[in-house]
């Protein structure tokens, strides 16, 4: 989990994760982190900001019976700790749930929301940075409407003295745009003892982390604060917010993709996941999606409105479409779908679990599942690899250089050999040897003249 100490301060870095919230205004039976966003958990996206600020341990504190928090947590970070926080008693008793993780640890700390995904490693880093010379550090931001945010109040000289919540503060500090990201450090050292004097003599009746503020400046400790962008530091509460940072994390990714020699005709329209990696001189045209797990090498071309999915809970190896390959216009890749150097794959085919070797085309129509077709291949309009009975999944392997005939079907477990053709209308059931020609239609029957006469017959009937 990262290096042992921090390229900032020398010292290692435990980042402690407050997941514990229920989230009920996200009206869902699924807990508020687990959520996704660009198709990981909100979690997911703050333990992934953690590992990338290098942190050598990471705490995950989540509410009592959260099996499945605890599950992703050990997913995205196998070495995580995860504390239970019985009574949602505010975010102060929330960072006291990690207490032997607090007390264990001899280094910095920094605590992050497991609702705030857009939090990047830099400001995690910025923050830990000013642990160099500060006790506390708070990460704040200047807010376009503050209301509801804990204010983070300074004096004359413009150091931070307190930081007070939205409920609990006069007219006068509501003025105060600069606020209290939710992301705060501290030195180990003295930690604990600040935490344990923080009451809930407050508005709400909770333990406000922030009061580690005025209590250890109350205490002879030094605090400082960074600022971050506004954007970071968006929380979701409910499903409108979970969209707006969803759109934020889009727009940040657009950006980086072309940023990495993409083209993009119309960016708002495309959609990215988490892990999606784009190469050089790809052309995205307007309305792709990409689900997990996919891959796009150099020189690819994706037509519009195509749809690639690359990994499931069944297939984790992810989908690769490989340089200078053409997709679409309104092509969809499934899990496993690994579509090799040059390959064509166009309007209304379907992959999944399938390697179409370099070179290898199938322009329309087509469903090719559990295959493998051979470099160079070609897949007629309407050809469909049968590969479920309806109660398995078999597989179909195409040759290199085959070329097989319009509206086939290939009946899986199948083989077709290298060069082979396969006539158009084709049922294939039996495997067909290399340089074979497979035809499976009924003999051409030919009456001449015979729709004349049966025109004339029937119009006569009818008087
Ligand atoms: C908090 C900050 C506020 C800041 C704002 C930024 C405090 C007291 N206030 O307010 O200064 O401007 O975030 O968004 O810290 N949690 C628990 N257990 C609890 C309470 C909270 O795990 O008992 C977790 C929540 O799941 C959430 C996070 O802590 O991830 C923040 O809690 P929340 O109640 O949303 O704090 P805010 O009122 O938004
Ligand atoms: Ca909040």
């Amino acid at each position: 989990m990262g290096r042992e100490k921090s390229i900032m301060t020398g010292t290692p870095l435990l980042i402690v994760i407050l997941a514990a919230g229920k989230g009920t205004r996200m009206r869902s039976s699924l807990p508020k982190v687990l959520h996704p966003v660009a198709g990981r958990s909100l979690l997911g996206h703050v333990i992934a900001a953690a590992q990338g600020a290098s942190a050598a341990r990471i705490a995950v504190v989540v509410g009592p019976g959260m099996e499945d928090v605890r599950k992703e947590s050990a997913a995205q970070a196998p070495g995580a700790e995860v504390f239970v926080q019985e009574d949602q008693r505010g975010t102060a008793d929330a960072l006291l749930a990690a207490r032997p993780a607090l007390a264990a640890h001899t280094g910095n700390v920094v605590v992050l929301f497991g609702d705030t995904p857009l939090m990047t490693p830099a400001t995690i880093a910025a923050a830990e940075a000013n642990l160099a010379q500060a006790d506390i550090v708070v990460v704040g931001f200047h807010a376009g409407d503050p209301t509801g945010y804990g204010r983070v109040l300074t004096d004359a000289s413009g150091a931070v003295t307190a930081i007070r919540e939205h409920k609990d503060a006069s007219e006068a500090e509501r003025q105060v745009r600069f606020c209290n990201s939710g992301v705060m450090g501290f030195r180990s050292a003295r930690m604990l003892e600040v935490l344990d004097a923080i009451g809930n003599a407050n508005a709400k009746g909770e333990f406000y982390l922030t009061d580690a503020v005025e209590i250890g400046r109350a205490k002879g400790l030094t605090v400082s604060a960074v600022s971050t962008d506004e954007r970071e530091t968006q929380g979701v509460n409910d499903r409108a917010q979970l969209a707006g940072v969803e759109a934020d994390w889009q727009a940040r990714k657009r950006l980086d993709v072309m940023a990495g020699g993409a083209s993009l005709i119309a960016p708002d329209t495309v959609y990215f996941s988490h892990d999606t990696v784009i190469g050089q001189d790809v052309t995205i045209e307007p309305f792709v999606v990409f689900g997990p797990g996919v891959t796009v090498g150099d020189n690819v071309i994706i037509r519009a409105f195509t749809h690639m999915v690359g990994i499931d809970r069944k297939i984790k190896s992810g989908a690769k479409i490989g340089d200078g390959v053409e997709l679409g216009p309104f092509s969809r890749l499934r899990p496993g779908a690994d579509l090799g150097k040059g390959v064509h794959v166009g309007n209304f085919v379907e992959v999944k679990n399938a390697v179409l070797e370099a070179g290898a085309k199938a322009n329309h129509l087509t469903y090719l599942g559990d295959a493998r077709v051979g470099a160079g291949a070609n897949i007629g309009a309407g050809t469909i690899t049968c590969n479920y009975d309806g109660f398995n999944k078999h597989h179909t392997d195409i040759g290199a250089g085959a070329f097989i005939g319009s509206n086939s079907a290939l009946v899986a477990p199948v083989k077709i050999g290298d060069g082979a053709i396969i006539g158009a209308g084709t049922v294939v059931a039996k495997d067909v040897a290399a340089d074979a020609l497979a035809v499976t239609r009924a003999p051409h029957d030919e009456r001449p003249g015979w729709a004349a006469k049966f025109r004339a017959m029937m119009a006569k009937r009818k008087k």
